[in-house]
């Protein structure tokens, strides 16, 4: 999709990281936005920031996990924006745990939200989005999506099925020669709030004295749950704006496999060259990445 002007794009988890510059830069660009968010406070937030730019914002509040709330969404954006052209399925949030400790609850929250609120928002909108002259679903996964770690299994199950679903649809789309072009996002390490908000559901395990969890591979002690997720934050190549600016420079490209920082790039080129033992080589990439944290900024 070469322009966004004039185009109605519906954002996923739209009050916080990438959701939310994803609607900035898009609302810069001249495209309408529709604003979906389970927070009510974050999502009046971006809306709040968007009224400089002088474009068409809804705002709807829903759980991409409900099936039910997700389908009524088609309707409500066309009858505020006419139609809808773009569908960013971007919701996510971050838990780990290892296999042994984790709950069917967690299953089912984990799950429900980062797979199947990707399948519930591309089913829903896809009718609509083919009758468009031009259209574009743009399905987050994750780095996590093509390699594995320790105590994240829930996310990997989650965001390789988001990369197995959206390279099928792909195929569909191409084979039926449709207008709907279907990306996969496989994001690095990215400044946001996931690892916060995950703390908050209380779905962040996190032992300070055990020093093998998640924050430590980013060389920092962190001593609680709030400061681990800071850490994530602060430590990141690249914040949530500039990893929307690639997402969106991609999609004018029409690059369908969208890689985001240079952390991305090093774990798939690692993942493919040495599949069987990536696990052992990615604490080089962690030292590489303590040596040049962060990454050269986006000139656009
Ligand atoms: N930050 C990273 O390092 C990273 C890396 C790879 C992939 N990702 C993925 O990128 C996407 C965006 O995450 P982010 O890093 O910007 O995180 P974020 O936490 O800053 O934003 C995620 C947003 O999704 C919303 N959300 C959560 N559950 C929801 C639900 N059930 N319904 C509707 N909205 C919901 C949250 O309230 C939040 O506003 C996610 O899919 C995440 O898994 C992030």
């Amino acid at each position: 999709m070469k322009d966004f002007k004039n185009k109605v794009a519906v954002i996923t988890g739209a009050g916080s990281g990438m959701g939310r510059e994803l609607a900035i830069e898009l609302a810069k660009s001249g495209a309408n936005i529709a604003l979906a968010e389970i927070d009510e406070t974050t999502l009046d937030e971006t809306a709040e920031l968007l009224k400089k730019y002088n474009v068409g914002v809804s705002k709807h509040i829903l759980d991409v996990g409900n099936k039910e709330e997700v389908y009524n969404l088609p309707d409500k954006v066309i009858e505020e924006h006419g139609s809808v052209d773009m569908v960013f399925n971007n919701a996510g949030v971050g838990l780990a745990s290892s296999v042994e400790d984790s709950t069917d609850e967690d299953w089912e929250w984990g799950l429900g939200i980062l797979l199947h609120g990707v399948i519930n928002g591309t089913r829903a909108f896809l009718p609509h989005l083919k009758k468009r002259p031009e259209a574009a679903i743009v399905n987050t996964s994750s780095i996590f999506g093509l390699l594995s770690v320790p105590n994240q299994s829930i996310y990997h199950v989650g965001k390789y099925g988001v990369r197995g679903f959206t390279e099928s649809l792909a195929l569909e789309m191409k084979m039926e020669k449709s207008n709907v072009e279907v990306y996969s996002v496989h994001p690095g390490h990215i400044g946001t709030n996931i690892a916060n908000i995950g703390a908050r559901n209380g779905k962040f395990e996190f032992d300070p004295e055990k020093q093998d969890d998640g924050p430590n591979i980013f060389g920092s002690k962190a001593k609680t749950v709030e400061e681990a997720g800071q850490l994530f934050k602060d430590k990141a190549p690249i914040n949530a704006n500039t990893a929307a600016k690639i997402i969106l420079k991609n999609i004018k490209k029409k690059n369908k496999r969208i890689l985001v920082g240079s952390d991305a790039y090093a774990y798939d080129l690692i993942q493919r060259i040495f599949p069987k033992w990536y696990i052992y080589l990615l604490p080089f990439v962690f030292l590489i990445r303590r040596l040049f944290p962060k990454d050269k900024p986006l000139n656009r």
